[in-house]
């Protein structure tokens, strides 16, 4: 069980959230494709990366976080329906953050991944979910499942459909749990994706 809580982060937790991202994701199979195989230069771009993703979903949806004794130990992003899509603001805070102290070719692959990610996005109205993780060292202990149990509470309210992308096959397990299912399977920058949606509640 967990003894943590899921919030709407407040603009000031918005740097703690882009650093547990970073911690969360820095060993994600698709962050080693795109960002490189040292993991200390992995959790230095990424975190860069997510203090500029974070503003941008916090922009156009929400980003809700599990806090333990008031610290930040998972987030949870989401977009609402029509609003997936970063906008050209944001791709402009973000591309810096991939541009400077990456290996040579990040860039491409990061905007090769995005565009793999952006073509299969459902045409039906849904929530698209991501970025989602929970910080090193405390993944396994409920708190994914405190924040994800959130998010469906808030897409049955409105009656709407969810959509996720992810690159690790254990999640696709825990995303099942949650009533989501694999649309399709495809590898992008040589790594399996599972491409993951959840019908709207009756
Ligand atoms: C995926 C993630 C958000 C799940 O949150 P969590 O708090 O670890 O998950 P919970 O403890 O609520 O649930 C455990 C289940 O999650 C799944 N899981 C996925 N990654 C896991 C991990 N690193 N450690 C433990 N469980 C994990 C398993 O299905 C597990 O079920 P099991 O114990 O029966 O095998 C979290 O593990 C994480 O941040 N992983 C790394 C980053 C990532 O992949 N984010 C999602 C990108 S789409």
């Amino acid at each position: 069980m967990s003894d943590s809580e899921v919030r709407d982060l407040a603009r000031s937790q918005r740097r703690a959230a882009a650093d547990v991202l970073a911690r969360g994701m820095r060993d994600n199979p698709i962050n080693v494709a795109a960002f490189g195989p040292n993991p200390e230069r992995r959790e230095q771009a990424l975190t860069r990366f997510f203090r500029a993703a974070v503003y941008g979903v916090a922009g156009r949806g929400t980003v809700a976080g599990a806090l333990r004794e008031g610290r930040v130990v998972g987030v949870c992003g989401m977009a609402p329906p029509g609003r997936c899509h970063p906008t050209p603001g944001e791709k402009a805070r973000i591309l810096p953050t991939v541009l400077l102290g990456t290996p040579p070719g990040t860039t491409g692959r990061v905007v090769g991944w995005s565009n793999e990610w952006a073509r299969r996005d459902p045409a039906e109205p849904h929530w698209h979910l991501g970025p989602v993780a929970v910080d090193a060292g405390l993944q396994g202990q409920g708190i994914g499942s405190l924040m994800l149990a959130d998010f469906c509470a808030r897409v049955d309210d409105r009656r709407e459909a969810a959509y996720l992308e992810t690159d690790k096959r254990e999640n696709v397990k825990f995303y099942e749990r949650f009533g989501f299912t694999v649309l399709e399977e495809a590898e992008v920058l040589g790594v399996p994706n599972w491409f993951m949606h959840r019908p709207r509640a009756e």
